[in-house]
């Protein structure tokens, strides 16, 4: 298997490669407008960006529209070679909104060997041999996927293809599937060689599990690092203005942004490999990135401990972001 080249920022599609998304401000980010030309272009520019500040993990899923054909596009006409980067795909999530910002279903879930298949071979179309890591795309416990035979004997088929097999996680138990999923082995060898979760300042229910998955050699990687845009100076609910306040002290104090302070803190924990930045405008791109010049000290993590929500709060306000 060709060695993964991993930055500890990496870049998501999910707000790139559609026109609705969950992200608190979305509507305004894609101010150029919503023809698939335009969006491509528009992701080709964060991606240019992203390349030239140091990003060489980018991460899409079947079900980001047509995030997988724009960074496949992006990869072949700046002519990079597969061994200059790392792509993480996902399966098990079908796009259903039509190219529309608001839609009866967004994003469609169904964990079987058909859906395995289909998708498989639509993302070789879309991204040949650049594809280094295929996710379940939110695994949970109530799918089943964990105990599907067929599912799992095809994903080692993968891994002899030379493709990583990994697995994406959501919700309070995400702490749980991993551990589960880390039972699941064949010939003696853990199956799954990734892990995608969740961890933020607001949500920190899974980081015993991460710290064995690291443990136990798999890949860490972490998305919502700002929960969706919840860490950012755009989040101007009411109900946050505490918890606002004392994020942007903070951030005075270490002379950096909201979103690149909440992304160091992720690049803190000893567990993660990559911490995912969703940036959808070049703009957000180069706050995100400043995360990297951070020395996070402890004040930041003492006086940021109280930020904490439960996994059940956390995961219920997400549930109530609305797609635009
Ligand atoms: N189950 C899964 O596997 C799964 C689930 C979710 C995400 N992911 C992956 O993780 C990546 C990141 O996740 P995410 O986008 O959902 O969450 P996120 O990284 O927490 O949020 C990203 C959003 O925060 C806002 N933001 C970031 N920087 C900002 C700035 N400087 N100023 C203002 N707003 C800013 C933007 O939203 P607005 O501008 O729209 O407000 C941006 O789209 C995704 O692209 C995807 O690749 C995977």
């Amino acid at each position: 298997m060709k060695p993964l080249l991993l930055s500890p920022i990496g870049l998501g599609l999910a707000a790139l490669g559609r026109p609705g998304y969950i992200n608190i401000g979305h509507r305004e980010d894609l101010a150029d407008g919503y023809s698939i030309t335009a969006m491509e272009a528009h992701s080709h520019r964060v991606l240019d960006r992203a390349w030239k500040l140091g990003v060489r993990y980018f991460d899409v899923a079947r079900s980001y529209g047509a995030a997988e054909a724009f960074l496949g596009s992006w990869l072949r006409g700046r002519n990079l070679k597969p061994d200059r980067i790392t792509v993480g795909s996902k399966w098990g999530y079908t796009y259903a909104a039509g190219w529309q910002v608001e839609a009866e279903a967004h994003e469609i879930k169904v964990h079987t060997l058909t859906t395995l298949l289909r998708h498989r071979e639509e993302t070789r179309a879309t991204l040949g041999s650049y594809l280094d890591i295929y996710q379940i795309h939110s695994a949970t416990a109530e799918s089943g996927v964990l105990e599907d035979r067929e599912v799992l004997e095809e994903l080692v088929k993968l891994k002899g293809e030379g493709v990583r097999v990994g697995l994406t996680l959501s919700g309070p138990a995400q702490g749980a599937t991993l551990l589960r999923a880390m039972e699941i082995s064949v010939d003696g060898e853990r199956l799954f060689d990734s892990v995608q979760a969740t961890w933020n300042l607001l949500e920190r229910s899974a980081a015993n599990a991460l710290f064995e998955a690291k443990k136990d050699g798999m890949t860490v990687i972490i998305k919502e690092a700002v929960a969706n845009g919840r860490l950012t100076n755009r989040n101007l609910h009411s109900k946050f203005a505490v918890k606002r306040k004392m994020l942007t002290a903070q951030a005075a104090r270490l002379g950096t942004t909201v979103d690149a302070l909440a992304i160091a803190a992720v690049l803190h924990r000893p567990w993660a490999d990559v911490v995912l930045s969703g940036a959808a405008t070049v703009e957000q791109v180069e706050s995100n990135l400043k995360a990297l010049d951070i020395e996070w000290d402890d004040e930041a993590e003492q006086t940021l401990k109280p930020l904490m929500e439960s996994g059940g709060e956390y995961w219920r306000i997400r549930s109530e972001l609305a797609w635009n």
